[in-house]
């Protein structure tokens, strides 16, 4: 049997590196509100913070991690780079880690997501470069992608065996520790999730609780009525024991303290057979779908 989850549970990564299973997201929390929140954050127990240089807000947000008086190893930070509208590419990429560490003083960060596909494949590919030379030179621990196609994602499996031919063996061309794409019972993306399964990635889940626009859905509501919880705390739970890491925003106390009381109760497995769907209705964007081109 599964051992029972907790707000402790990680899952090892690819790298080695543990990562914290339920997410503390920060996109459009605003950069004046970040510290309050994620310092909130880390009291209540969350040791995992999302964030993005496209946020603006990953300063504030890392300088919760001395402010909450957590210990800086044991909190994993996240930022992504770069997104469609910046110059996409190795040097860009280099240098947004380089703002990223000045800017979060953490030292090192945790995990560096491409943020999207869109650039076209000579920039994916020198993004990618530039983050396995920022392993290397131990600025940064894990990497991966967000919002990547199957087609994105076998583009960047062969660049990495190209890199390992290039640069001396196994390890060279980088390790995908990560995958972070929009997953909910609307939209299960059982394609990507298992070409990750069968290469040991880990799949983060953004929007969980679908920003709340699903809140009112009888097979959900019921679930929240049977165990007295929220319907936000059965989708996260849904999303725990689809094995995915859930990562949830809010800039609310009550609903920061909500989301992460997730572990005095569990679904069964056919109560998340029951809420899973087959839809593909995504809330936020989907760069999944663009042509390898773009
Ligand atoms: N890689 C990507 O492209 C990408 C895209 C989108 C998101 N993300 C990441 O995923 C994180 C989460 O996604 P998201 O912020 O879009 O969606 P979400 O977490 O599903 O929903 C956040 C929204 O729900 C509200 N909320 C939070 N907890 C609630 C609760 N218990 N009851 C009722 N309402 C609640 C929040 O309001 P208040 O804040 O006002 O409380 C906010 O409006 C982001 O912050 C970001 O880190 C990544």
């Amino acid at each position: 049997m599964a051992p029972k989850l907790t707000i402790n549970s990680t899952v090892k990564l690819n790298s080695g590196y543990e990562l914290p299973l339920l997410g503390f997201g920060v996109y459009q929390t605003p950069k004046q509100q970040c510290l309050e929140v994620c310092t909130e954050a880390l009291k209540i127990g969350y040791r995992h913070i999302d964030s993005a240089s496209d946020y603006h807000n990953q300063g504030p947000s890392a300088a919760s991690v001395p402010a909450s008086g957590v210990p800086r190893p044991d909190v994993f930070f996240t930022t992504k780079v770069p997104k469609r509208h910046y110059p996409l590419g190795y040097a860009h990429t280099l240098k947004l880690v380089e703002l990223a560490l000045e800017e979060t003083k953490l030292g090192y960060l945790d995990l560096v997501l491409i943020h999207s596909p869109y650039g076209g494949a000579e920039n994916r590919k020198g993004a990618w470069r530039a983050l396995v030379e920022s392993v290397e030179a131990g600025k940064v621990r894990s990497i991966g992608i967000s919002n990547y196609g199957i087609h994105h994602l076998e583009e960047l499996e062969q660049y990495i065996a190209q890199l390992e031919a290039e640069r001396g063996g196994k390890g060279k061309g980088g390790i995908i520790s990560v995958g972070q794409w929009e997953v909910h019972p609307w939209l299960t993306r059982p394609d990507i999730v298992q070409w990750c399964r069968a290469r040991g990635i880990a799949v983060e889940a953004y929007c969980p609780i679908v920003r709340g626009e699903r809140f009112g859905e009888p097979k959900v509501k019921a679930l929240a009525d049977k165990y007295g919880k929220t319907e936000a705390q059965i989708l996260l739970r849904w999303s725990l024991q689809r094995g995915f890491v859930p990562l949830v925003k809010s800039v609310t106390p009550s609903r920061i303290a909500e989301n992460a009381g997730l572990y005095d109760f569990e679904l069964t497995e056919a109560e998340v057979e029951d809420i899973t769907t087959t839809d593909y209705s995504p809330c936020a964007w989907d760069p999944t779908v663009s042509p390898l081109g773009n």
